[in-house]
C-alpha cells in the first residue's frame, strides 16, 4: 500500500499573522505563534540559541505549554536562516507513532531543503532514497506528493531519514539545526526504536544542532533526565520561563497606545497579577481589554473584572466539560489547589482542610492530573495549569 502525504514548497514552521502580511486591528494574539511586533522581548533567549545553534549545540527545551517556546524558536530559526543555516521543524504533536513520525519528518526534511522544486526533488531521492517524490500542481501552487510503501519495514526509512539533516548540511557545507516541537510525544510510540537510533546518530552529527521542545515537563525531564533512556545527558537544558515582567508591561503598554488606549501604573500591575504574567494569557486578557476600552480610552479597575468574567464566561462550556471528567477525588484536588499558593499536599494540614483522605490517593490523583496536563509541578508543589481555570474554579466551586 502507498502513502500519500502533500507537502507545499516552501512552506516552513507556522507564521504568525503578521508575517503573511494580514492587517490585524486588535495588536494582541494568542492561541497561535506570534512573531513581530506581536512578539515581546526573549532577546537574551534569542540571542543565547542562536549561539548554540552556530556552535552545533544539542538543546533541550522545555516549559508548560503556551509560554512561547514555538513563537521564540520561529524567531531563531528565522534568524539563523538568514544567516545561511539550513533549518528544518517538525512538530512532533500528531505524531501518535512511529509511521506518523516518518511522515512528520520527512515532510520537514523536504520543506527544509534548500533550493527549487526540481533540484529540491532530486535532492529527496539522494537523501530519502525509500520515499517517492512528485511535483504535483493543483488550482492555488504546486506542492510535493510524497510516497513511503507502508507494508514494508519502516526502520530502513528511519535510517534514512536521521541522518538527512546531517547529509545536506555537508552537502551545501553548511550548518544546520532540527527542531523537533512537542518531543515528548516520541514516548508514547510502540518502542524505543527511535529514541534509540536518533540519539546514535545524533551524536555524530557536529555540523547539526538538534533542539528538542516540549510542554510535558515530566516527561521531559524521564526522557533526559533518566540514565536508562537514550537520551540521558544529552544536550543542554533550556528551561523556559515566562516573559520578564517589566517587559511584558511595556509591551503592552506600547500597544494599547498605538491604540489611544492608557493605563495607570495600578491596572497594570493587576493585569500582570491577575494573568500570573503568563504569556498566553496576558495576551488573552490584554485582547478583550482592546475592545472594552476602544470608547473611554482608559484602562479601569472595572475593565479588568468586565475581561475576566468575559473570559471566564467563554470558557465555561469546556471548564465544564473538564469538570465533567473529573473523578469527585480529582475535583476536590482541584479546588483545594485553587486555593492554595504552592501548598505542602501531602501535609496533614492540607489533606484535612480539604478532605482529601490519604496521601497515597492524594498521589494517585495527582499522577493522573498531571498525565491529563491539568495539574504540573512548581516550585516544591503543585499548580493548576490553566490560569483561568482556576478562576473558574474558585468562583464555582469554593
Ligand atoms: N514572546 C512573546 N511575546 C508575546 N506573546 C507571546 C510570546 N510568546 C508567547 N506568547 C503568547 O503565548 C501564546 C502561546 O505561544 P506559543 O509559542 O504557541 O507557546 P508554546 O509553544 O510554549 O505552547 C501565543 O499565542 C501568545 O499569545
Ligand atoms: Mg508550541
Amino acid at each position: 500500500m502507498l502513502f500519500v502525504c502533500f507537502v507545499d514548497k516552501p512552506r516552513g514552521p507556522p507564521k504568525a499573522p503578521e508575517a503573511t502580511g494580514e492587517f490585524m486591528k486588535n495588536p494582541f494574539v494568542y492561541g497561535e505563534t506570534v512573531s513581530g511586533r506581536h512578539f515581546c522581548n526573549r532577546v537574551n533567549e534569542v540571542r543565547e540559541l542562536i549561539r548554540d545553534i552556530e556552535n552545533g549545540q544539542n538543546v533541550i527545551i522545555y516549559s508548560p505549554r503556551r509560554y512561547g517556546k514555538t513563537s521564540l524558536i520561529i524567531r531563531v530559526l528565522e534568524r539563523v536562516k538568514r544567516k545561511g543555516i539550513l533549518t528544518f521543524y517538525a512538530d512532533l504533536y500528531p505524531a501518535i507513532n512511529k509511521e506518523k513520525f516518518i511522515e512528520i519528518y520527512a515532510k520537514a526534511i523536504t520543506v527544509g531543503l534548500p533550493g527549487k522544486m526540481t533540484s529540491v526533488l532530486r535532492k529527496i531521492n539522494e537523501y530519502l532514497p525509500r520515499v517517492i517524490p512528485k511535483a504535483v500542481m493543483n488550482e492555488r501552487s504546486m506542492q510535493f506528493e510524497l510516497e513511503f510503501d507502508r507494508s514494508a519495514d519502516f526502520s530502513p526509512h528511519i535510517d534514512d531519514l536521521l541522518v538527512a539533516a546531517k547529509k545536506a548540511a555537508d552537502r551545501h557545507k553548511k550548518e544546520a539545526v532540527v527542531v523537533f516541537d512537542e518531543f515528548q510525544e516520541i514516548a508514547n510510540f510502540e518502542d524505543d526504536e527511535i529514541e534509540r537510533k536518533m540519539r546514535s546518530a545524533f551524536q555524530a552529527h557536529r555540523n547539526v544542532s538538534y533542539i528538542f521542545m516540549g510542554s510535558k515537563t515530566h516527561l521531559m525531564r524521564e526522557i533526559f533526565n533518566n540514565p536508562n533512556r537514550p537520551f540521558y545527558k544529552s544536550g543542554k537544558h533550556f528551561p523556559l520561563q515566562k516573559i520578564d515582567p517589566t517587559e511584558l508591561r511595556k509591551f503592552a503598554e506600547d500597544r494599547f497606545s498605538s491604540g489611544g488606549i492608557s493605563a495607570g501604573k495600578g491596572e497594570m500591575e493587576e493585569v500582570l497579577n491577575t494573568t500570573e504574567c503568563h504569556p498566553y494569557y496576558f495576551q488573552m486578557l490584554c485582547n478583550v481589554l482592546w475592545e472594552i476600552c476602544q470608547d473611554s480610552g482608559v484602562i479601569l479597575h472595572h475593565d479588568i473584572q468586565e475581561s475576566l468574567d468575559t473570559l471566564i464566561s467563554r470558557e465555561s462550556s469546556t471548564y465544564v466539560a473538564v469538570w465533567e471528567g473529573l473523578t469527585e477525588k480529582q475535583r476536590s484536588l482541584m479546588v483545594a489547589l485553587a486555593s492554595e499558593k504552592y501548598p505542602a499536599v501531602f501535609s496533614a494540614g492540607f489533606l484535612g482542610r480539604y478532605s482529601l483522605g490519604s496521601s497515597s490517593s492524594i498521589q494517585k490523583a495527582l499522577k493522573r492530573l498531571m498525565e491529563r496536563d491539568q495539574v504540573r509541578q512548581e516550585n516544591g508543589s503543585y499548580v493548576i495549569v490553566d490560569i483561568f481555570l482556576k478562576k473558574w474554579i474558585n468562583r464555582t466551586w469554593r
